[in-house]
């Protein structure tokens, strides 16, 4: 089954990710820029960064602003302090290059896939000791820290081996940014840092990217301290597939699973998963596996099955558990509204839900985040995956 991923996981198969297709190209475009992407758990954000790790790698080598990416994923390499994610950023950009360096180059699909799982093993050699041996800065206690100014000049020499390979710029991109909000001791010093290097130095600014993705928390962070990184970003929330982009993904898995939906069928897909990729993804292995085991499937039954087994997912995108960074009340309350009314504005759903203005305004982009309302038009609003909603529904009664 190695050609077919796993769809429970983050999509690293050029063949099988769908959409995102204007932010794709705007990273393309603009590599060197500071972003923030934010979705809930399971809208993509893994997938989409790994999307923008192989647009960059392939990217046209004529483009006079092609940036390397470094992929870290935050949850894995976990950074006790600021020296610590320096020395893991040189490390991982180090290890990249090497494996670009190696790769045969032959299709995108099949090189990518074998570069990713090099990198991957190589994100767990960094936790072992050893690899500074390839920086040429002082370490004599073998700490894996490197101090901001020796990260600058080791930044610098591998820029310039860059620009041997076509490439003028590093584009750091971090996964799971809540990792680095929550270090109380060392965020602010983070995002300083990174700020200053975006904006006020002039040998890193124009060749330096950095890319950090997150959900609400990560927003918040930097709106609570100000964060001179939330200033200088691109922020974007990601939304659920749009109905071609559905359209995209059925077609794809139709083909590779000779999964016979009607298009009744896609209708139904695209209503009861409102676009929210990954229970775009999970239904349709329901749907092919009782296709593959020729049993019938009734739509009621369907219903039940995802809800039974996606309770918990659910019950996290709702926040019961009340934990930090997640749906709160105000998200609450504005979700029960647009189950009343189907449809509303920030001015019709705070009249009827008695929030201010601005706290609905905050609410419904952290719920379109979540993947589970939907942003239509002229200021409208509508509820999303239907599944979702039938869950909530339950809980109340
Ligand atoms: N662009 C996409 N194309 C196809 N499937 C996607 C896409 N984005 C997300 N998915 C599906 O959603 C699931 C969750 O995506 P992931 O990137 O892990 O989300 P996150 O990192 O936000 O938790 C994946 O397992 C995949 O099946
Ligand atoms: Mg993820």
């Amino acid at each position: 089954m190695d050609n077919f991923p796993d769809f429970k996981l983050a999509i690293d198969d050029p063949d099988f990710f769908v959409g995102r297709d204007i932010l794709l190209e705007e990273v393309k475009q603009n590599p060197c820029k500071a972003r923030i992407i934010l979705g809930g758990r399971r809208m993509g954000k893994t997938s989409l960064l790994n999307a923008i790790q192989w647009s960059l790698l392939y990217s046209n080598s004529n483009q006079s602003n092609c940036a390397f990416p470094v992929l870290i994923n935050l949850q894995l390499v976990q950074p006790n302090n600021l020296d610590n994610l320096l020395y893991i950023m040189i490390c991982q950009l180090i290890k990249a290059m090497e494996e670009w360096h190696e790769l045969p180059k032959s299709s995108l699909r099949e090189d990518y896939r074998s570069y990713r799982r090099q990198l991957v093993k190589g994100t767990i050699a960094i936790k072992l000791p050893g690899l500074e041996a390839s920086f040429e800065v002082d370490n004599p206690n073998r700490e894996r820290r490197l101090i901001k100014e020796d990260f600058k000049r080791e930044l610098l020499k591998k820029l310039s081996d860059l620009r041997q390979n076509n490439f003028n710029g590093v584009c750091f991109i971090l996964d799971g940014a809540e990792f680095i909000t929550r270090q109380e001791s060392w965020a602010g010093d983070a995002c300083s840092y990174f700020r200053g290097l975006k904006d006020f130095d002039r040998d890193i600014r124009p060749f330096f990217g950095i890319i950090l993705s997150g959900y609400r928390e990560v927003k918040e962070y930097q709106q609570k301290i100000g964060s001179k990184l939330l200033n200088i970003s691109d922020v974007r929330w990601l939304n659920a597939l749009s109905h071609s982009e559905i359209d995209r993904l059925i077609t794809q898995r139709k083909q590779h699973e000779n999964i016979p939906l009607s298009d009744e069928g896609v209708t139904l897909v695209k209503e009861l998963t409102g676009g929210h990729p990954y229970l775009v993804q999970q239904i349709l292995s329901f749907i092919s596996d009782s296709f593959r085991k020729k049993t019938s499937l009734k739509k009621e039954e369907l219903i039940e099955d995802i809800l039974e087994h996606h309770d918990n997912d659910f019950s996290t995108w709702w926040n019961e558990s009340h934990e930090v960074g997640g749906c709160g009340d105000n998200e609450h309350l504005t979700y029960y509204a647009l189950v009343e009314k189907r449809q509303g504005t920030v001015k019709s759903l705070s009249e009827h839900t008695g929030l201010k203005g601005r706290e609905v305004k905050h609410a419904l982009d952290v719920l379109v985040g979540t993947g589970i309302i939907q942003s239509l038009d002229k200021g409208n609003y509508k509820i999303g995956a239907r599944l979702f909603e039938e869950w909530v529904v339950r809980q109340k009664i």
